[in-house]
């Protein structure tokens, strides 16, 4: 599959999210929406009536990543609006399976996240319930955090996880992805890549995107899980 962009606007301006969403339409596959509700993690964003605007603003597939208390409750509603994808936090649901499902049977793509201290092996019965894993690469709750390097050996386990069962997951890494950090993450076996300040505060953030991008698939190109 290939390299494909999420740009998050958590580090966008919040007051004019349409135009920071357009700012990156051009180069991004995504648009990654972080839900925090002070709650599962110490911040707070947005929530379903705010991604329900940005829906209609937006050409860009939503990929909503839900860092909130009850995903089981609150996850199917952001399907039925139109996010085209939905990810979960493994530590907060209390029925995934079930939660994935009706993600999946509301027309999303469902996907299970995991915080930097969450292994990823007790979920390996859930490859079939899920169409991304995202390893979370900081502590979920702020942009702008320092890349967590011990995440790297859990990455190269789930990605032959992932390839075990096929390979059709797509794997997502999300914090602290830049241009210094984004070819190591492509070469451990990441494809999908969330970038929030190395993308919004740039001068230039649809150019950000494509230089992530280029980084990403020259590592893609020599990385052993790819071949
Ligand atoms: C953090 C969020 C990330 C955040 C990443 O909890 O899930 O999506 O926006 O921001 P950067 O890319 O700045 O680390
Ligand atoms: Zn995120």
């Amino acid at each position: 599959m290939a390299v494909q962009i999420s740009p998050s606007i958590l580090s966008a301006d919040f007051a004019r999210l349409a135009d920071e969403a357009a700012a990156v339409t051009p180069a991004a596959d995504w648009l990654h929406v972080d839900v925090m509700d002070n709650h599962f993690v110490p911040n707070l964003t947005l929530g379903l009536p705010v991604v329900q605007s940005l829906l209609k603003h937006t050409s860009l597939p939503i990929d909503c990543h839900l860092m909130i208390e009850d995903p089981d409750q609150w996850a199917p509603g952001y399907a039925e609006a139109g996010a085209r994808n939905v990810t979960i936090h493994a530590e907060a649901a209390k029925a995934p399976v079930r939660t994935l499902r009706e993600i999946r049977h509301a027309g999303a793509r469902a996907g299970l996240a995991v915080n930097p201290g969450t292994p990823v092996e007790p979920y390996e019965d859930l490859m079939g319930e899920i169409d991304m894993l995202l390893l979370m690469t900081v502590e979920p709750g702020f942009g702008g955090q320092h890349f967590l390097d011990l995440v790297m050996p859990k990455l190269q386990r789930a990605r032959a996880m992932v390839n075990r069962h096929g390979g059709s997951v797509w794997l997502q890494v999300d914090g602290g992805v830049n241009d210094e950090t984004i070819e190591r993450c492509a070469a451990a076996g990441a494809n999908v890549f969330v970038a929030g300040s190395a993308v919004y505060s740039a001068d230039d953030p649809a150019r950000a995107v494509q230089a992530l991008r280029a980084q990403a698939e020259q590592a893609t190109a020599h990385a052993d899980w790819a071949k």
